[in-house]
């Protein structure tokens, strides 16, 4: 469809507008509103439409490709889907291209790179052993040269790195913006999707956060991978942000090490500090991350204030939520906090958005208060209200089992979950709890 009226789109968020502003209203980023060219017009008739009737089409169960890393699996559903489109984004050096090239390895693979030459992808596949023969590489940047080569070779997988590199000659527009993005991706899709190959799309994130290339796809792939490393040390997590064939909010974990990424196996337990658990200020909880149960620590140090406002900062929690739980125990356990600053942080740089961490993040700010740590070994879930009562969490049998697994000896939770507690078979002590006076009780 022609145009004839110019648009304006905002390169970070998508929205359109007939005028140009130097801000974009939608999404508040400066100066990334330029022109939308108009693709060229068809010319002739349009080729006729495809017509079902709903009640005669065939159910089709969607056939998933094992890759050999069960974490890449787990985040795009349970398998890769031959004729999908993955999008995996993340900041420049995230480990994006590694990715890519190992996940090549078990495919049919045509691997288009416009951004290192043939010798340096070498280089990297001997790093990380992605040295199959079934891997061709290019370095074509014009769109129909690879649709081209596509249509030749037949690969089962199509990767590009970057879709910022791509051009079509056709479109107007420089290399990397909108028009030339949106409209290289389509036909790209639309090469792969016909052939049932699938296309994996690497877009990087500008590094003042804005996404220049991904968010405008978002709506043209069925999976967007976010590649994220806000993990200290070497962690990286793989997010779903959207996926057409699984889940969202399923995460991958990975290291990054010396023979590129590694899954990380002791996932449960690698937001736990193996030094400082019997520090005060310490408590564990146990998180839910789509499918999957992690266990974290979180730290507290409470201070004597010298602010007439005494500070409340949180890492990794919810700033709001901490100054709610330390009221909480002002108000019901009698704690003296309205002289004394409060810090928490959740280790790992983890970010809990989840309530049942609410008496861990109580019970350390108690132990960091009393200077008294929490025994080794206990573990801690519970919402707390704000009459200080400790409510029920979901999913409560699952996390259990975690603690159980991971070698908890005691458990303090809702007095409501004990059933769920025997359920679980945990064998050691578990000590079902009203309200958060009465967890202190039991602790301190
Ligand atoms: P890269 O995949 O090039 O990142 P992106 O494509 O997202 O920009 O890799 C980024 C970093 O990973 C780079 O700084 C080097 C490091 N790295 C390793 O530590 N081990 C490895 O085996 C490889 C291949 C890279
Ligand atoms: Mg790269």
């Amino acid at each position: 469809m022609a145009r004839n009226r110019k648009s304006y789109i905002c390169k970070a968020c998508g929205s359109d507008f007939p005028k140009w502003q130097g801000k974009c209203p939608v999404c508040g980023e400066w100066n990334t509103i330029s022109e939308n060219e108009a693709p060229p017009g068809r010319t002739g008739a349009a080729p006729q439409a495809d017509l079902f009737q709903l009640s005669a089409v065939g159910r089709e169960t969607v056939r998933r490709i094992q890759t050999g890393m069960g974490e890449f699996n787990l985040v795009c559903g349970g398998g890769v889907v031959p004729g999908s489109v993955i999008l995996i984004g993340g900041e420049p050096g995230i480990g994006k291209s590694t990715l890519a090239l190992q996940i090549a390895g078990y495919f049919k693979t045509l691997y288009i790179s416009g951004e290192e030459s043939p010798a340096q992808i070498r280089i990297r596949a001997e790093r990380v052993g992605s040295t199959a023969d079934t891997i061709q590489l290019s370095t074509a940047t014009d769109v129909g040269q690879i649709t081209d080569l596509a249509a030749s070779l037949k690969p089962e997988c199509i990767i590009i790195d970057s879709i910022q590199t791509l051009y079509s000659p056709d479109i107007p527009g420089l290399k990397g913006s909108v028009s030339q993005i949106r409209e290289s991706a389509a036909r790209l899709a639309e090469a792969a999707k016909r052939q049932g190959a699938v296309l994996i799309l690497i877009g990087h994130i500008t590094k003042e956060g804005t996404i220049a290339g991904p968010k405008l796809l978002e709506h043209l792939v069925d999976t967007v991978l976010y590649f994220e490393g806000n993990f200290s040390r070497e962690f990286r997590v793989l997010r779903a942000f959207k996926n057409r064939y699984g889940s969202v909010n399923e995460i991958g974990l990975f290291r990054m090490e010396e023979r590129g990424l590694v899954e990380v196996t002791d996932k449960n337990r690698i937001f736990l500090n193996p030094y400082l658990s019997s520090a005060p200020g310490n408590a564990v909880s146990a998180a839910v991350e789509g499918s999957r149960i992690i266990l974290f620590e979180v730290q507290s140090l409470v201070t004597a204030s010298s602010f007439p406002n005494p500070r409340r900062m949180a890492d990794g929690f919810e700033l709001n939520r901490l100054i709610l739980i330390t009221a909480v125990l002002e108000k019901h356990a009698g704690l003296r906090l309205n002289a004394h600053d409060v810090f928490i942080n959740v280790s790992g740089g983890f970010q809990i958005n989840d309530t049942a961490a609410d008496l861990a993040v109580a019970v350390s700010i108690a132990s960091s208060l009393k200077n008294t740590a929490v025994p080794n070994g206990v573990g801690f879930l519970g919402e707390i209200s704000l009459s200080g009562e400790i409510r029920p969490v979901s999913l409560c049998g699952r996390r259990i089992q975690e603690f159980r697994h991971s070698g908890f000896r005691r458990l303090i939770l809702p007095d409501a979950e004990l059933e769920e507690a025997k359920a679980a078979g945990f064998e050691g002590e578990v000590s079902g709890i009203r309200t958060i006076r009465d967890a202190l009780d039991r602790i301190f």
